[in-house]
């Protein structure tokens, strides 16, 4: 799909004058900031418009809002059944749908999640249907540090020649949970253990809706690449996520209190940034859509 640079509006003949969305794309071919929305205003009837700009810009900004959590849980639910974080330790309270990522503590206990996010990755590609799209909500920002950063994985694969397009497409990778959490501070429960086994995805995922193909890979869950003895194989995907990631084609996101992003993991490879911990505050609200399970479908 052509990306439509310059400020355009999305609105498909079913949806409501008020569900009028004014995109404004940024300038590195993928994003776009929604401008002139306050999100608790979007009725039920934005949905379509709101799904059709993610999957074609990959990413929206909403900037300068003010939610509950009720009205964030709505926003996330626009975009498909929500998926719960499995460190149940993090989510809000009273609202399970929400996950909470911060540094701040009440009474001596850590109220979120620290210590993820800082490699290149894809959020949840150990289950064999990862989340479709996840979103943050910066809630307390810190005065610096702690952006998180954005490639698309479509930019990267689109611009290979055919026969290497090809190639990549015959290969499958190993994603692993266990590999995801090894040597971290905040460990799941036994039970999730046994229920996220090994999974294979395609190295090149087709998005069910627009039937764009690109690299579908990142650090932190990838095992090995299948037929391939281990190092090379977590070379090749180094390589490619180094192709991916090119200074030039990172999206850097600052974070202000009041920001809301969100974003399309299929296509997408996002990372966090350090921030001062011991110093700062940082207070974020996640929420992670379901998805399919990836599938390749290159002609
Ligand atoms: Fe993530």
């Amino acid at each position: 799909m052509a990306l439509d640079h310059g400020r355009h509006e999305v609105a498909p003949a079913a949806v409501a004058p008020a569900a009028r969305l004014s995109l404004e794309p940024l300038d590195i071919g993928f994003g776009a900031r929604v401008r002139d929305v306050r999100i608790q205003d979007l009725v039920p009837a934005a949905a379509e418009a709101l799904n059709d700009a993610l999957y074609r810009h990959q990413l929206l900004i909403f900037e300068g809002q003010s939610l509950t959590a009720a009205e964030y849980t709505a926003f996330g639910n626009m975009f498909g059944p929500i998926e719960r974080h499995l460190l149940e330790q993090f989510h809000l309270p009273q609202h399970p749908d929400i996950f909470v990522i911060s540094n701040l503590k009440e009474n001596g206990r850590a109220i979120g999640h620290t210590d993820g996010g800082f490699v290149w990755h894809t959020d949840m590609g150990f289950a064999e249907r990862p989340a479709a799209a996840t979103m943050l909500y910066t809630r307390e920002a810190p005065s610096k540090g702690g952006d998180t950063i954005f490639a698309s994985t479509y930019l990267s694969f689109e611009g290979l020649p055919d026969d290497e397009r090809s190639y990549y497409a015959g290969l499958d990778v190993i994603h692993s949970f266990e590999e995801l959490y090894r040597g971290r501070k905040a460990q799941p429960r036994d039970e999730e253990r046994k229920r996220w086994p090994d999974v294979i995805h395609p190295l090149v995922r087709t998005h069910p809706v627009t039937g764009r193909n690109g690299f579908y890979l990142g650090f932190g869950d990838v095992r090995a690449v299948s037929g391939m003895e281990q190092d090379a194989g977590l070379e090749l995907i180094k390589r490619l996520a180094d192709l991916t990631t090119q200074p030039q084609r990172v999206y850097r996101h600052t974070w202000q209190v009041g920001d809301v992003v969100i974003w399309d993991n299929r296509g997408m490879l996002h990372a966090a940034t350090p921030y001062d911990k011991d110093n700062d505050r940082r207070l974020v609200w996640r929420i992670s859509v379901q998805g399919e399970r990836p599938f390749q479908a290159m002609s």
